[in-house]
């Protein structure tokens, strides 16, 4: 077993170890290899059963398995149907024939197990796992579009109940700690270290010699019941209504096929319940949508976190002391960011008192984390003492990195940064958080426009994962480089764009908002405009939206690209000035499209101002919320804000709220129905019936449909 990624070891007593170490990569995958170790492996234990006493199951990687391999499960396509139902049938006969061995079986997990490595483990009679708050155990196959199909559904629905599995496990893709996954008895013991972690699973082969899994033992039932219970059966009519409602509405296959596979599973026999498993399985890594979320979510993320779009020359620069500029809102949270990872923190506002406040928020924010046992108070108070508050620039002696979140004004953004530039230490990267000023404008305040870098960050700052990184005309490499890394260090995902009015996400944004409005003029009803938005995969409705941001914003926005010189007048722009006349700017004023108080509800003189109208069929309505971001997104690639496919598809699902079912924004065009060419014909009627905003640019048309996608056009 030369090239096997399973180890074999017996010992004295007769304890077989079977260490996952696939020779050829660093982690554990279910690809080709596994497949044909495993089989040797179940073959041999089957012939030699009689020397066996136990089996224990671990691995010589940093994580215990990692699960599937997606690089072939994102090729499958309709007409690989058969060959992924016979390989998926394969792996989990494989896992059966080891838990119905007659030997006992247990898991030592030392590493993360999701996925298919959680699956493996669940084959097993007895699962022990290291007690490290980096092991996570789940199955997140969800969040890509999929379902645990080596028996994942099947054994979790029997070991915990239908109802618990579902909620905590499956239908999320939960990640649990080790002491969260003892509790919900996922697993059976935890070890101080590696150690102890093979002695206690070897300890309870050898204990456990008639071992047998729950439901292979005669008279076992499943906790909560099987759906022919009378007191499950009547609960179970509300399970799919729940889950259209927690998803909004949006038409994610892979949760409903979850809870079908899962139901179903109940209602047979075990190994009839794994055909059923696998069946849907097959259904959803065949289909479009999880090609679209692995694509992005997992390749397109991990080019970008790889560093795709940093400069390759300028070595690793990390961050240890950070001077942030406004202690508002951003620069509160961006604070909060820094300390987090263990940066020193001099936060900076005209007064300290004015600095304590935005500090105060951080309080808060480590406070609810002492609150809710996440950390102890020794670890919030060493937190808290990271940020020194200051109304004093001197203070900032001693900054490698700056961040500048103070009012929306480039004056004032020119007198901050060119203060914090003389108080830091020389080589300072000097990065804003502007959400529209141009970087290279910026750049002109201060005497080292090379070191001037846009860090645009995300509100709430806490929550959001993406930072979108702007190059200015004089930006250098390095700026660029160690702006990317300090995004890195605090754990977010940077995308880089050129310097250009909106930069990529706030332009694109934009023109869903706008869309949104327009949609009201041409007489759509308001909740019909939301619905459009949320049945289409958004997690908001544009009007709401807009409602949040403030309908002053997009108006202010409009006014400065019009003072540039920009003359087009979308219709969507009447729409707010009506608003907005009315008094009616948005949540803060309590008043927008909505009435806000006592309780969100749509504002009755809406109707009268904007009459109702069947003009816009509502199919209509989703395409044009998704092509006007799509569209608008082939232009920043043409003027080249974009120059990554990745950059565009992860920080619009990141930043703004593009549907992640259809893998970004650039995936939707290349994954549209007919493919690019599909696209441009139908962004072409939308054009012809609804305005000029949809036609398709230039680089779709001349690039991408000879090319076969937007992202094949874009890498040539
Ligand atoms: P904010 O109004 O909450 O905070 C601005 C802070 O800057 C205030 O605390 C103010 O006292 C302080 N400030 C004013 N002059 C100062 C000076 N001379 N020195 C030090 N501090 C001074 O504003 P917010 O929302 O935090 O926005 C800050 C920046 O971040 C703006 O450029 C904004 O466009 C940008 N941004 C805002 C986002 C949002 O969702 N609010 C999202 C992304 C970027």
């Amino acid at each position: 077993m030369s090239d096997s990624t399973i180890r074999w070891e017996s010992d004295a007593d007769g304890v077989v170890v079977l260490t996952l170490d696939d020779p050829s990569s660093s982690a554990n995958t279910m690809n080709d290899a596994y497949v044909r170790s495993m089989a040797e492996v179940v073959d041999r234990l089957e012939a030699g059963k009689e020397q066996v006493r136990g089996v224990v199951v671990t691995s010589a990687k940093k994580t215990f398995f990692a699960g599937g391999n997606l690089g072939s499960l994102i090729q499958a396509g309709p007409e690989s149907k058969d060959d992924v139902l016979a390989q998926v049938t394969l792996v989990k006969s494989q896992l059966r024939r080891l838990e119905t061995l007659g030997v006992p079986v247990a898991a030592a997990i030392n590493g993360a197990a999701l996925g298919g490595g959680l699956e493996i483990a669940l084959a097993c009679h007895h699962r022990v796992v290291l007690d490290d708050p980096k092991v996570k155990l789940g199955l997140p196959e969800v969040t890509l579009g999929l379902l645990p199909g080596g028996g994942g559904v099947v054994r979790t629905v029997r070991l915990l109940g239908l109802t618990t599995a579902l909620l905590e496990l499956l239908l999320q893709g939960q990640q649990l700690r080790p002491e969260k996954a003892l509790k919900l008895g996922l697993v059976h013991e935890l070890a101080a270290d590696r150690d102890e972690l093979v002695a206690k699973a070897r300890a309870w082969v050898l204990a456990n010699p008639d071992a047998a899994q729950p439901w292979d033992t005669k008279g076992y039932k499943v906790p909560g019941g099987t759906p022919s219970t009378p007191s499950l059966a009547s609960t179970l009519p509300a399970f799919p209504a729940n889950l259209t409602k927690q998803l909004k509405g949006a038409p994610y296959p892979a949760p409903y096929a979850i809870l079908s596979a899962a139901v179903e599973s109940l209602q047979v026999d075990v190994d009839t319940a794994f055909t059923v498993e696998g069946r849907y399985f097959v259904d959803l890594v065949t289909g479009q949508i999880s090609t679209n979320m692995i694509q992005a979510l997992w390749f397109d993320l991990n080019a970008i976190n790889g560093g795709a779009s940093r400069p390759s020359g300028p070595e690793a620069h990390a961050a240890s002391k950070v001077g942030v500029l406004g202690a508002g809102m951003m620069g509160a949270g961006i604070a909060h960011s820094f300390a987090k990872v263990g940066v020193e923190v001099v936060l900076k506002d005209v007064s300290t008192e004015a600095a304590q406040k935005g500090k105060a928020h951080v309080e808060g924010l480590v406070g609810k984390q002492v609150s809710r046992g996440r950390m102890s108070q020794e670890k919030a108070d060493a937190f808290l003492a990271r940020i020194t508050p200051t109304g004093d620039a001197a203070d900032l002696a001693g900054c490698d990195v700056i961040v500048e979140a103070v009012f929306e004004d480039t004056a004032l953004k020119h007198r901050v940064l060119s203060e914090a530039e003389a108080a830091a230490l020389p080589d300072a990267l000097l990065a804003s958080n502007t959400s529209t000023l141009p970087i290279t404008g910026l750049a002109e305040g201060v005497q080292r426009p090379a070191d001037v870098v846009g860090m645009h960050f995300f509100s709430p700052v806490d929550k959001m994962p993406l930072v979108e990184l702007i190059v200015g005309e004089r930006t250098s490499d390095e700026a660029l480089a160690r702006a990317y890394d300090v995004v890195r260090q605090i754990g977010k995902t940077p995308i880089v764009v050129q310097d250009s009015r909106g930069f990529f996400t706030s332009r694109v944004f934009g023109t869903l908002v706008l869309e949104g409005a327009a949609l009201l003029a041409e007489g759509l009803a308001p909740m019909s405009i939301e619905r459009a938005a949320l049945q289409a995969g958004f997690p908001a409705g544009p009007l709401t939206l807009l409602d949040e941001v403030t309908l002053t914003l997009p108006l202010k926005i409009r006014d400065e690209a019009a003072k540039a010189g920009a003359t087009d007048d979308h219709p969507g722009i009447a729409v707010l000035r009506a608003l907005v006349e009315q008094g009616r700017t948005g949540k803060s004023a309590g008043k927008g499209f909505f009435d806000w108080q006592p309780e969100k509800r749509v504002w009755p003189g809406l109707t009268e101002l904007f009459p109702s109208s069947d003009a816009v069929p509502f199919t209509d309505a989703q395409e044009r919320l998704l092509f006007v971001m799509a569209v608008e997104t082939a232009r920043c690639v043409e003027e080249k804000v974009l120059n990554s496919v990745e950059d565009a598809n992860i920080g619009s699902i990141m930043g703004i709220g593009f549907p992640p079912l259809y893998g970004g924004v650039l995936q939707y065009v290349d994954q549209y129905a007919g493919g690019v060419a599909g696209f441009v014909a139908r962004a072409d009627e939308l054009a012809d019936r609804y305005g000029e905003r949809f036609r398709p640019p230039a680089i779709l048309l001349e690039r991408a449909v000879p090319a076969g996608s937007v992202r094949a056009a874009v890498a040539g």
